[in-house]
């Protein structure tokens, strides 16, 4: 497995592509526009010049790093000559659809597709190939090159033999893979999901503010970062649309999301990307403070 393609050039896609470049394989990097993907290897210069500064890695593996990956906007030259291809475009369930009916066209017949999906049923994902024994859930954690679990997720139609190359392949990146099977929220969704949620529950029933249940969390359970700055940084329209895919998906009331999520979405309150959520982020992520709604 040398040639990688990796579809979708954002937060995760550039991760992505950075990580298997880093690690000495050729990547061929696509979004559907030149723009985006400056924007993602310019990401990855800023990301490697910090890993440079911290010691991690040398001038000359930044240089590599750099020269493996190539940029596409065809998807079909992008995955010609790939063994893997790394979904991770935007998560729509038509978009992601439409991408691998096409993939199956146009990659080899031996390739593997992968997607980064963090809640869309990769059984429904392989339905529209003809290769669904080599379609499978490659699940990346944001920041890609730090983070080291990859949630390995196996469809229906898996096969052992896809699922023991993407494993053995994760292991090659410095990563630890883990192997679950395909239903909804996976096993990193399933459980952190509803404690976010219940976490905006806690604020919504007002047992306590945004500072105090944050501060429960990080030092009384040791988290890194309290529920609902987390869910800040994941995007609040994110965890609401994954917290409907474990409603509908198990249909069980457990999942539903609080209505004071749905309502800050609604209203364009999306955490850290749209400048505020649970905190305010005009003066940066450092001096993010309460939102002024929540303010006593
Ligand atoms: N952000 C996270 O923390 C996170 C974590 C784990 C998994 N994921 C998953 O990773 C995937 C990507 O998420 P993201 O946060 O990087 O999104 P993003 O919005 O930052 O990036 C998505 C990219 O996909 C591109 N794109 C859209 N349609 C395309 C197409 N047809 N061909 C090529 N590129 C296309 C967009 O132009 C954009 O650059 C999603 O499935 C998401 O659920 C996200």
């Amino acid at each position: 497995m040398k040639n990688i393609a990796v579809i979708g050039s954002g937060t995760m896609g550039n991760g992505i592509a950075h990580t298997f470049a880093q690690f000495g394989y050729q990547v061929n990097l696509i979004d559907v526009n030149n723009e985006a993907l400056d924007r993602a290897i310019a990401t990855i210069a800023k990301n490697l010049d910090r890993q440079l500064s911290k010691g991690t890695i040398t001038e000359t593996e930044k240089t590599n790093t750099l020269k493996n990956i190539i940029n596409f906007t065809d998807m079909k030259a992008g995955v010609a000559d790939a063994d893997l291809i790394v979904e991770a475009a935007t998560e729509n369930l038509d978009l992601k659809l439409k991408i691998f009916k096409d993939l199956d066209s146009f990659a080899k017949p031996a390739a593997i597709l992968a997607s980064n999906t963090s809640s869309i049923s990769i059984t429904k994902i392989a339905s529209v190939t003809n290769r669904g024994d080599k379609v499978i859930g490659m699940h990346f954690m944001n920041p890609v090159p730090v983070m080291k679990l990859v949630e390995v997720i196996r469809g229906y139609a898996t096969s052992n033999e896809t699922t023991a190359i993407v494993m053995e392949l994760s292991t090659k990146l410095a990563k630890t893979p883990v192997e679950v099977n395909d239903y909804p929220g996976f096993v990193a969704n399933r459980i952190l999901m509803p404690m976010i949620n219940e976490a905006i529950y806690t604020l919504y029933e007002n047992v306590a503010g945004v500072s105090e249940i944050d501060t429960v969390m990080k030092l009384g359970m040791a988290h890194p970062m309290g529920p609902l700055q987390l869910a800040d940084f994941i995007g609040l329209d994110v965890c609401l649309a994954i917290l409907n895919v474990l409603h509908d998906g198990f249909g069980n009331p457990k999942y539903a999301p609080c209505p004071l999520l749905v309502n800050m979405v609604t209203a364009g309150n999306k955490g850290v990307k749209s400048g505020e959520g649970f905190y305010n982020y005009a003066n940066g992520i450092k001096d993010a403070v309460v939102a002024n709604k929540f303010s006593k």
